[in-house]
């Protein structure tokens, strides 16, 4: 059989690593092909080298666009190689642009869509995300969950349960696999921190850093964050471009206890979310991450499509609410947050499981 893994944005090639991985490992033939959509070195090579992920075959170089054009895009350029490949089967993860775009190319060329972390929903049209993940999830012919939750809701949604698989979550594969060199990573003394004794911030949703208006909202609330705590915020490209577009980047930089960074790779951010006292974030997988830590979180969104780590982990929901954000950090500093337990095979075992069913559906 011959695979071909479809990487495009940040959060994917967390979650491609071990199945490539485990591919190489059992002799499968495989192709990588990673669209562009995120391009920059410290939003994408760091990633491949610290995961240890093989140069990519293909690189299509779409980059940033609207999201019809960059969608667009990655379709034309992803269905001329996918008809020189000719893979037996096309594995997508996640949920960004380059996710869809791919699974909708395949379908068309009816080569079968393999989807990586299927049936989240926050039940949020309005998310980017959410659109990509339904769509996904109905042209695919695979569908591999992370939770119970994720099963009923394909369920629900009238997808064959036949087709789908709980398989347990890909990232946790990465972050078992990596822990131990994370840990060696200097990047609390880099930013002068010390550990359990900061809070760790990321924030690029463009519903909560799209618009002056919301960005001075979370502004204001860090800085009275940061007046209990040090808080460190490596800064998304489109956070970034949006607060310097503002005037409030300088803003951001000049906040007593509040500690600007660049992105950072994947050891160093491991790093840092593993010794700090509180996450705020409004990251998917960092909600996941934090329950596998054990370090409390808190949701800068109204919802979450990973409601399993509220019910079984460390995440609370705040949205853009201030009071509820610094009553939870309170809470936290005072020694009662949230403690949680790891979901039912969250285990690092999650890739083998899926090239089990791959080999024996496309072998
Ligand atoms: C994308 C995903 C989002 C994911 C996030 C992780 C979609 C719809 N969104 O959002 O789900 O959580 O990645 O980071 O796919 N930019 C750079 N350098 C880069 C990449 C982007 O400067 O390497 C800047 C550009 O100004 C670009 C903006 O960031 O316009 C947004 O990039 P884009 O890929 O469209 O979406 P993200 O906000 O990164």
């Amino acid at each position: 059989m011959k695979i071909l893994c479809v990487v495009g944005a940040r959060p994917n090639f967390v979650k491609i690593a071990p199945i490539v991985a485990e591919l190489k490992a059992r002799g499968v033939e495989q192709v990588l092909l990673h669209t562009g959509q995120h391009y920059d070195d410290e939003m994408s090579q760091v990633f491949f080298d610290d995961l240890g992920i093989p140069r990519p075959d293909v690189d299509l170089g779409v980059g940033s666009a609207p999201h019809a054009v960059q969608t667009g895009e990655v379709m034309i350029h992803f269905d001329e190689h996918l008809l020189s490949i000719r893979p037996d089967a096309v594995v997508v993860v996640g949920d960004v642009n380059s996710t869809l775009a791919c699974a909708l190319a395949a379908v068309k060329r009816r080569v079968p869509v393999v989807h990586v972390e299927a049936g989240l929903r926050c039940g949020d049209r309005y998310m980017p995300e959410e659109i990509n993940r339904v769509l996904t999830d109905h042209i695919s012919e695979l569908l591999f969950t992370p939770s119970s939750d994720a099963d009923d809701n394909l369920r629900r949604e009238g997808i064959d349960p036949g087709r789908i698989f709980r398989v347990g979550n890909i990232m946790i594969d990465s972050l078992l696999a990596h822990r131990e060199r994370a840990l060696k990573s200097d990047v609390l003394e880099r930013l002068s921190l010390l550990s359990e004794d900061y809070a760790v911030v990321t924030l690029h949703r463009p519903e909560n850093v799209d618009g002056r208006d919301r960005l001075l909202h979370f502004c204001a609330v860090l800085t009275e964050v940061a007046e209990r705590l040090p808080v460190v915020f490596p800064i998304h490209p489109r956070t970034r471009s949006e607060a310097q577009r503002h005037g409030l980047l300088e803003r951001l930089e000049n906040t007593p206890g509040l500690v600007v960074t660049s992105p950072l790779g994947y050891l160093d951010f491991m790093a840092l979310a593993l010794h700090s006292k509180i996450v705020l974030t409004d990251s998917g997988g960092l909600q996941e991450e934090t329950t596998v830590y054990g370090i409390p979180c808190l949701t800068l969104r109204p919802s979450t499509e990973r409601p399993i780590t509220v019910t079984e982990g460390t995440n609370t929901i705040v949205g853009d609410d201030r009071a509820k954000i610094l009553a939870e950090c309170e809470r936290i500093l005072a020694g009662n947050g949230k403690r949680g337990r790891t979901p039912e095979l969250w285990d690092g075992r999650t890739a083998p499981r899926i090239v089990d069913v791959l080999t024996k559906r496309f072998g």
